[in-house]
């Protein structure tokens, strides 16, 4: 398989090129009157403000050739068919089809794909009206007021994502159970009265250390609170591709919800994976989920590519990045309800586009991946927005901002609007030394004295942002903003050559943290290459000890 090298391109120098003649943010701003219609991209749900980037409508165009040049118009649409996108594992990609309408068409290797999603949801439907309605009771006959999730990585951060942002639920409580660190069951389990929770295990493989753990821990937790085994189905349902070892765990069928291979976990959060939203929130709001997805999954299938809301923000991120040199990317929702969006996107982009080889197996030649961090505005401000404003690290930002909160607290919503807009204003312009030197001295500083004051005050600007202004809260706007994120990861796998849906880089570290546990339990240390490792396993027993 030949994959396109982006950095040989003849486009890759005359994007380089444009970065050397481009003005600075602020000169760019201060030429265009008309900037923010010009570099406004709608969306469904939302709208995305680009004015703020360091480009112009030549390096927009050159970058849209660039994702022609890599073939991203068949890709698009390839991503909703079969396909074989995943060549490391010979798997499809297919997440759009989690959220396709009933009666479309999808056939993989024989199966309609389609038809195997829309019976998953009927029975998720089912599963979670029956919880929600108390027809589903614990072993001692009461109604589940308590809902665990035990699952990790994609099976963890996007239900917990949505659930989080949708704020009290309109049924069970629902928690999430991550962590192999035993503090977070420890001090989950005695909140929850054992009779009346049900746990899910979320797990495509069924294999994942950490969920095997913990739904171990757990089910000895339920026996040794009388929970029968016969009635440990009243307490566990499970979501895997891996069937037989659900069931070797000792549940029946109809306990088991599917999923597929051809979703990969982070990916996951409009398959089965979403069972947490449908039974915190409701089966409705989970299918307002999917129709926000779906409205951006045709957005991204069908607008053309310079129009197009995934695509730019994919484009203008790898510009950033891989012409302007910048070194992390800050995502700063507006709003507490998105408070998991960071964490949510560091798996989703980082997992998937942190690779150093092309699809065919040969090196990369530019900077793959993004370092993905942030948290929520405005407690941000009073964190690490010094080194932001000040800092020498260069950097890119997202804002997001809900125009219609949700709530009726409409003098906290200006006041957060207001900031979120005046931290994109000042990443961009910043506040030049010789401006706040004549403010100084009109204030009656000396000369010398205002010079001086004003080097620590200046702020040198030029920090690209993208402003995500999105419709409200609401699942759709949530499933839309999700699609979004997805669509943006996959233009930058497509045109950096590489496999956005395999993680082979997380492996080593498993197994070596298997030969590493087994020598803690046994002190046998013969396993272990790594003197340092040694001394630290020795360390530890004696410390810890054993069991
Ligand atoms: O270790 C990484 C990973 O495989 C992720 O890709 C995945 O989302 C997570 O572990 C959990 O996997 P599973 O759903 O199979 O338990």
């Amino acid at each position: 398989m030949t994959v396109l090298d982006p950095t040989a391109s003849p486009l890759w120098p005359a994007l380089h090129e444009h970065a050397r003649r481009l003005p600075s943010l602020a000169d760019l701003l201060d030429a265009d009157e008309q900037r923010y219609e010009h570099f406004r991209v709608v969306a469904p749900r939302m709208q995305l403000d680009l004015s703020r980037q360091r480009w112009d409508s030549d390096v927009r165009r050159d970058l849209v050739a660039l994702a022609e040049a890599a073939g991203l118009d068949a890709a698009r649409t390839q991503l909703f068919t079969a396909n074989r996108f995943n060549v490391s594992e010979n798997r499809a990609v297919l997440h759009t089809a989690l959220r396709a309408p009933a009666g479309e068409r999808i056939d993989l290797d024989g199966m309609d794909v389609v038809i195997a999603v829309q019976d998953a949801l009927a029975r998720m439907r089912d599963l979670s009206e029956s919880v929600r309605t108390g027809t589903w009771r614990g072993a001692t006959g009461r109604a589940i007021r308590d809902v665990v999730n035990i699952g990790i990585g994609g099976s963890f951060l996007g239900p917990a994502l949505v659930c989080d942002a949708l704020g009290p639920t309109s049924g069970p409580q629902v928690h999430f159970l991550a962590n192999i660190d035993g503090e977070e069951a420890a001090r989950l389990l005695p909140r929850l009265d054992p009779t009346r929770t049900l746990f899910i295990i979320a797990s495509k493989s069924f294999g994942t250390l950490e969920t095997q753990v913990n739904a171990r821990t757990v089910r000895a937790w339920l026996l040794e609170r009388g929970i029968a085994t016969k009635d440990l189905r009243r307490h566990f349902v499970a979501i895997s591709t891996n069937i037989p070892a659900a069931a070797e765990f000792g549940l029946p069928e109809a306990n088991l919800l599917p999923l597929w291979d051809w979703v990969g976990g982070r990916y996951s959060v409009t398959s089965t994976i979403g069972l947490p939203i449908a039974l915190g929130h409701g089966f409705r709001a989970f299918e307002r989920l999917l129709v926000g997805t779906r409205a951006m999954d045709e957005h991204f299938r069908d607008a053309p590519l310079s129009a197009n809301g995934p695509v730019l923000l994919a484009l203008v991120e790898l510009w950033n990045q891989n012409v302007l040199g910048t070194e992390s990317h800050a995502v700063l929702p507006y709003a507490r309800a998105l408070e998991l969006l960071p964490d949510y996107l560091q798996q989703l982009e980082m997992e998937s586009n942190g690779k150093g080889v092309r699809r065919d197996g040969t090196p990369v030649t530019t900077r793959t991946g993004t370092i993905l961090w942030g948290n929520v505005g405005t407690n941000g401000q009073h964190a690490y927005h010094q080194l932001l404003h000040q800092g020498t690290a260069p950097f890119s930002a997202e804002f997001i901002l809900p125009l219609d909160p949700g709530h009726a607290l409409a003098e906290h919503h200006r006041w957060l609007a207001a900031h979120c807009f005046a931290q994109a204003e000042v990443f961009a312009r910043g506040r030049g030394q010789a401006s706040v030197q004549a403010e100084l001295q009109a204030k009656g500083m000396t000369p010398h004295a205002a010079r001086a004051a004003a080097s620590h005050r200046a702020m040198p600007g030029n920090h690209p942002s993208t402003l995500v202004l999105l419709d409200d809260l609401a699942p759709e706007s949530l499933g839309a903003l999700i699609a979004l994120h997805e669509h943006k990861v996959f233009v930058q796998g497509m045109i950096w050559g590489i496999n956005s849906f395999d993680q082979w880089g997380v492996e080593l570290g498993k197994v070596l943290g298997t030969t590493i546990h087994d020598a803690l339990a046994s002190g046998d240390d013969a396993a272990i290459r790594d003197t340092i490792t040694r001394d630290l396993i020795a360390l530890f027993r004696a410390r810890a000890g054993s069991d």
